[in-house]
């Protein structure tokens, strides 16, 4: 199959959190199975070109509608790893996408837009095909829009597009004057049935356009598709997504076996497979070294995230504390764009500055991620919500057992050690319920017990997380039934 994914992230070269990750891993994994797969990304300025071998111009003065004027567009093609991407650069005194970063400016809406635009008159102009274009998140609802609004009539009517849901807390809420910018009709696109948001009806849903007009509509998890259908957690989509239910699954993500193996990881001091994990302590000395922490017996508590109120970061902050009690060592990795909780967590860093058992590094950095990984006893994730969740099935790959609250993908990944219903061999972590202080030290309590007494215990829950398979080998296979279902009425 000519498998398109379009996205506003992938990893390595432009990565801000699991999407970049999904986009590699899935796109990797179908290209060895022998699809043809072509990422589309915009040419950010942030794009880390080390990792992109040929960069090649392959269009050159792409115009592409923007109101009432065109907007020149050069289109380059390079590979990162074995995969084929596509880099979409306008050229316009906006500088759309050179800012400095990839999200979190104002006029995110019409980058992204114009992006959406970019990709399909690319193939339009040069006359291909895709089979499937699997669009991702609000960056991209736009363009099943405009492929069925514009594109369609235009030519490109064997092209199928499956649309995946990261995170449905970010839809993409805007102006109506996106559609105009695009020249789509407001009156009969701001509809209920159509783009119009469903708390304010002034406004346009960018996600929601792409859930309307895709083939075919996936989130990263059973159980977040469960959870954005019936409770609070669709913000405001439930009704929606029950309505198209028919075209709606959960496909749990993987994680890419090249990017995160300790077996193989470049990025680590010590190698290190599930038959010697005694290696893995060579890691441990090393981040202890680097960051300043004290050695001694005692396990080390990491958290990796983003820092964003979904990652539950009142929990972390308190988690912190109760660590640091109950005679353990935290390690903390976070990245934060809200400037009110990057001020939390700088004032919390100065608050611990010196103290030998606790480290918390605030910025994003891809090397000390995996370091952590291969060092850290267990990794902290309190989400408030959670759509899947890659940092678990990381850190268990790496033999650091995860502490979870029960949401999406988290309750579909991690098993209870004392109160699952799997077969011992098959649990691989710790659960908690409660979003509150009391639930998140109910689990680490658990936790932290059986690592000081019952290392043999400990050792096995890490050896059950490292067997777990969470590779993108299964989740491929579901996404090719679906690219297969919603072509299934195209000529062969
Ligand atoms: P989300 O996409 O919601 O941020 P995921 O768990 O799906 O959460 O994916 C997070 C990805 O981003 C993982 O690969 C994780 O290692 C990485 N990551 C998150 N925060 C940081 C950070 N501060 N520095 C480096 N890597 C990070
Ligand atoms: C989003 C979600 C995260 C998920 C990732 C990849 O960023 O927050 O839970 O793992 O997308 O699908």
């Amino acid at each position: 199959m000519y498998i398109v994914m379009v996205s506003a992230e992938c990893a390595p070269v432009a990565k801000a959190g699991g999407l970049g990750d999904f986009i590699q891993g899935l796109g990797r994994e179908l290209t060895i199975q022998g699809h043809e797969v072509t990422i589309v990304l915009p040419k950010y300025d942030v794009l880390r070109t080390s990792f992109i071998q040929n960069l090649q111009p392959v269009y050159r003065d792409l115009w592409v509608p923007f109101y009432d004027r065109r907007i020149p567009c050069t289109v380059e093609s390079g590979d990162v790893d074995g995969l084929r991407c596509l880099f979409i650069e306008p050229h316009s005194p906006q500088g759309f996408f050179r800012r400095g970063r990839i999200y979190g400016e104002p006029d995110d809406m019409d980058r992204f837009a114009l992006f959406c635009r970019a990709v399909l008159e690319y193939f339009l102009m040069t006359g291909q095909h895709p089979n499937v274009i699997h669009c991702n998140d609000w960056q991209t609802g736009l363009l099943p829009v405009l492929l069925y609004e514009i594109y369609e009539r235009l030519g490109m009517n064997r092209t199928r597009v499956c649309y995946s849901l990261h995170n449905v807390g970010y839809q993409g809420q805007t102006d109506p004057h996106v559609l105009q910018m695009n020249g789509l009709e407001v009156t009969r696109l701001l509809t209920a049935d159509r783009l119009q948001d469903p708390s304010n009806p002034q406004l346009l849903n960018l996600m929601k356009g792409g859930i309307v007009f895709s083939n075919f509509v996936t989130t990263v998890s059973p159980q977040y598709a469960w959870e954005i259908q019936h409770t609070q957690q669709g913000m405001g989509l439930q009704p929606l997504l029950r309505q198209y239910d028919q075209k709606f699954g959960g496909v749990l993500n993987g994680i890419d076996d090249a990017t995160w193996n300790p077996a193989t990881d470049p990025l680590i001091t010590s190698r290190y497979t599930a038959d010697d994990l005694r290696r893995k302590a060579a890691n441990k000395t090393a981040l202890r070294r680097r960051l300043n922490l004290a050695s001694g017996l005692k396990p080390i508590v990491a958290v990796v995230s983003r820092l964003d109120r979904q990652k539950g970061v009142e929990l972390i902050r308190h988690a912190i504390d109760y660590v640091l009690a109950e005679n353990c060592q935290f390690v903390l990795l976070g990245s934060a764009l809200d400037p009110a909780i990057d001020a939390e967590f700088q004032q919390a860093k100065c608050d611990k500055l010196g103290n030998p058992n606790c480290h918390l590094e605030l910025g994003y950095d891809e090397e000390l991620a995996h370091l952590i990984y291969a060092s850290a006893d267990m990794i902290l994730i309190p989400s408030v919500y959670e759509p899947c969740g890659l940092t678990q099935m990381i850190a268990m790959k790496y033999g650091c057992v995860p502490i979870v609250r029960r949401v999406g993908g988290l309750a579909d990944t991690v098993f209870d050690a004392n109160y699952s219903d799997k077969p011992f061999e098959e649990r691989n972590g710790y659960v908690f319920d409660e979003l509150t202080p009391a639930g998140l030290e109910s689990a680490l309590k658990r936790a932290i017990g059986l690592w000081f007494h019952h290392p043999d215990h400990f050792r096995q829950l890490r050896l059950n997380g490292m067997r777990t398979d969470n590779s993108w080998r299964r989740p491929s296979q579901h996404y090719l039934d679906i690219y297969h279902h919603i072509c299934r009425d195209l000529p062969a």
